[in-house]
């Protein structure tokens, strides 16, 4: 079969309009309709009927999605999901409804809207969209958008862990601290390849009095000591493997100094911690990560690094940067000891 080729000025609309796209997906999300078609084709007027919602803008909607390439018109108003709207579903183990979600929820949205003011004065764009100094204090005030953060957060985690665990041996370690560590997705993932070790999960108050669904989901709930606090203040103390996932990157270097010099002082002699991000290329090359960079400093003032940058930082603070693990996703590992 041909492949259809765009063109030059085809490929600049698409950009252009590629909130047309986060749009439709997480429209059809929110409203369940993609759920409504989990099982077998549906017909968008029954759909719409069982909803409650207007018909003939369902059709449309779903057209869209078609056009997406998640569903398929397989006759007049009748569709089908296809593998990729298959990611879309709440149940499919590597599910991405909550990011796709999250990505156009008041919070990102809204500060996403005010990359020009950044660009333009170096004022993170959340500060001016959403009135807060911090944009997890943002979180914290609203617990709905909140809650699919923290999911969605737990959602792109289930696929890198597998990747993790082909990468690095985590059972040797025997009490595993997650700083930062939200629901507990990756802490329990790794528990559960480590049955021997013992987890602790450290985050803000209100986050870790919502991890119980999920660790024991993961089966790994009386394994698991939750400790409230923040990193900027201390970090629970005496763990053999430390893990910041996707924290360094909300803050700025300053403030990574300073949870790392936390890190340091709770980490004992022997005890290893382990960065996960994005990495930026040095020298520069084209890669995922230079995005997630401008989201970092829309939605948190926060920035990717290169290794060299993360070696710095590690200095800063007194620990040795020993590797960098690179695994077949975006995300790096960077390994460090006390
Ligand atoms: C980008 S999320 C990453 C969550 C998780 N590590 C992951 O990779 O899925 C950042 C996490 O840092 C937590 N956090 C923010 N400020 C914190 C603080 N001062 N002390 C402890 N945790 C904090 C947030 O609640 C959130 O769970």
């Amino acid at each position: 079969m041909a492949v259809a080729q765009i063109s030059p000025e085809q490929q600049v609309m698409q950009m252009g309009s590629g909130y047309w796209a986060s749009m439709v997906l997480s429209t059809a999300v929110r409203l369940d309709l993609l759920e409504g078609l989990a099982g077998q084709p549906g017909s968008a007027s029954q759909l719409a009927a069982e909803h409650g919602y207007h018909a003939e803008s369902v059709v449309r909607l779903l057209r869209g999605c078609a056009a997406l390439g998640v569903a398929q018109e397989i006759a007049v108003g009748v569709f089908a999901l296809t593998e990729l709207g298959r990611l879309l579903l709440a149940d499919h183990p590597r599910s991405l409804r909550d990011a796709v979600i999250m990505l156009t929820d008041p919070g990102h949205w809204n500060s996403w809207y005010q990359l020009e003011h950044t660009v333009v004065t170096g004022q993170p764009a959340y500060q001016k969209a959403l009135g807060v100094e911090n944009v997890f204090d943002y979180f914290a005030s609203q617990p709905a958008e909140s809650e699919r953060f923290n999911r969605s957060m737990a959602s792109m985690t289930r696929a890198f862990v597998q990747q993790l665990r082909e990468a690095y041996d985590v059972t040797r370690f025997a009490v595993i601290a997650d700083i930062g560590g939200g629901h507990g997705q990756f802490l329990g993932a790794l528990l559960q390849a480590a049955p021997q070790s013992r987890g602790v999960l450290y985050d803000l108050e209100s986050v870790v009095a919502g991890a119980d669904a999920e660790l024991s989901a993961l089966g790994v709930l009386d394994r698991v000591e939750k400790v409230a606090g923040s990193f900027f203040e201390s970090v629970p103390a005496g763990a053999d493997l430390y893990l910041l996932k996707h924290i360094l990157h909300d803050w700025t270097d300053e403030q990574c100094s300073k949870i790392l010099e936390r890190v340091a002082a709770a980490m004992k002699p022997g005890a290893t911690l382990l960065i996960s991000e994005m990495l930026l290329a040095e020298p520069p090359a084209l890669s995922p990560a230079a995005l997630m960079d401008l989201n970092m400093m829309v939605m948190t003032g926060g920035r990717e690094r290169t290794a060299s940058q993360m070696e710095g930082l590690l200095s800063s603070a007194g620990l040795k940067f020993k590797r960098v693990l690179a695994l077949p996703g975006p995300h790096q590992l960077v390994e460090a000891t006390a």
